[in-house]
């Protein structure tokens, strides 16, 4: 079984030192610049392992992503092996200073894939946005020209409908939804539809929900399958066939700053993130066929 506990080799996340190269921004790459936000104001639904794993399989599978953590407490960024507190500047700079994103973006140590790293001071961004103009476009405005240098922008929300994840909904072409298998899945999604609605009616007449998905299943219960019907009832297509068990593999990767087809590329929960990035380019018709293998790492 590949689910051992190895919480006695964790180590902590090391410095972003050794950042290879140049950010994808500066090396002119086909771009498609499709923008999906990764959004659910509940906590701990798995936005951040969706936003670090869907990035870096897409990757993998050749493509060029931008993932950008728009989440206060940075764990897209720690994820990707990007430390917090090294760094010079982060989408606060962007969305508050006005700084250019291409000041802010950061190649990974993951081929394909570059950052636009958040840091705390975000935690303050709600409430000093409140008095700048145009809060709502802020991040859509900073990822205008940016956006065309990737096949994919991946925004990871914070666990609120405020105005980080207004500015990410009004930014994005389509939104992505992950749902927690268990009991209460459906609670909160009416209002987070909502609050997708408000967003396509006044700020963002293109926004879509592209997808919802199926995180943490437990193969082991009946609870795992009861929901999965009962959010598939309720979404119908726009449900991915992929579903994401539940893995320690997963939950274990942030704290060696790698995705999961670098930290664990035999797990099943590489698998799933792998198969969910071919359905994802699929289903928005992105060609996926030069896999540069799963565990691809530009040498530090
Ligand atoms: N499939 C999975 N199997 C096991 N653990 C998981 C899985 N997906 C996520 N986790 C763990 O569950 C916790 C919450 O996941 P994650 O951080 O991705 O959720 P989130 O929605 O981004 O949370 P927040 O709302 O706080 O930003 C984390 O500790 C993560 O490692
Ligand atoms: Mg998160």
């Amino acid at each position: 079984m590949e689910e051992e506990r190895t919480g006695a080799r964790l180590r902590p996340i090391g410095p972003s030192s050794s950042q290879p190269q140049k950010p994808y921004t500066e090396m002119g790459s086909p771009p498609t610049g499709n923008t999906f936000a990764i959004v659910n104001q509940k906590g701990g639904v798995g936005k951040t392992t969706t936003a670090v794993n869907l990035s870096a399989a897409l990757a993998s599978l050749g493509r060029i992503i931008l993932l950008v953590d728009l989440d206060p407490q940075g764990n897209s960024t720690s994820g990707v092996g990007i430390s917090k507190t090294g760094l010079r500047m982060s989408v606060y700079d962007v969305l508050i200073g006005g700084d250019p994103i291409d000041h802010v973006i950061q190649r990974t140590a993951t081929a394909g894939l570059d950052l636009v790293p958040s840091d705390v001071r975000l935690a303050g961004a709600e409430v000093e946005l409140t008095a700048t103009i145009a809060r709502e476009n802020r991040l859509k405005a900073a990822l205008r020209t940016a956006r065309n240098h990737y096949d994919v922008v991946i925004i990871d929300c914070p666990p609120s409908l405020g105005l980080l994840t207004i500015n990410a909904l009004t930014a994005a072409d389509a939104c992505l939804i992950p749902v927690q298998c268990e009991y209460y899945a459906l609670e909160g999604l009416s209002s987070l539809v909502t609050t997708i609605d408000l967003v396509r009616r006044h700020l963002n007449t293109g926004l879509e929900v592209s997808g919802v998905l199926l995180t943490m299943a437990d193969p082991r219960t009946k609870l795992s399958d009861q929901v999965a019907t009962e959010v598939r009832n309720h979404f119908g297509s726009k449900v991915y066939e992929t579903v994401v068990p539940r893995s320690v593999r997963l939950a274990e990767a942030p704290s060696y700053g790698q995705p999961i087809i670098a930290y664990a590329p035999g797990s099943r929960g590489a698998a799933a993130y792998l198969t969910l990035a071919g359905e994802f380019a699929d289903r928005i018709g992105l060609p996926h066929g030069s896999n540069r293998g799963a565990a691809v790492q530009v040498p530090a």
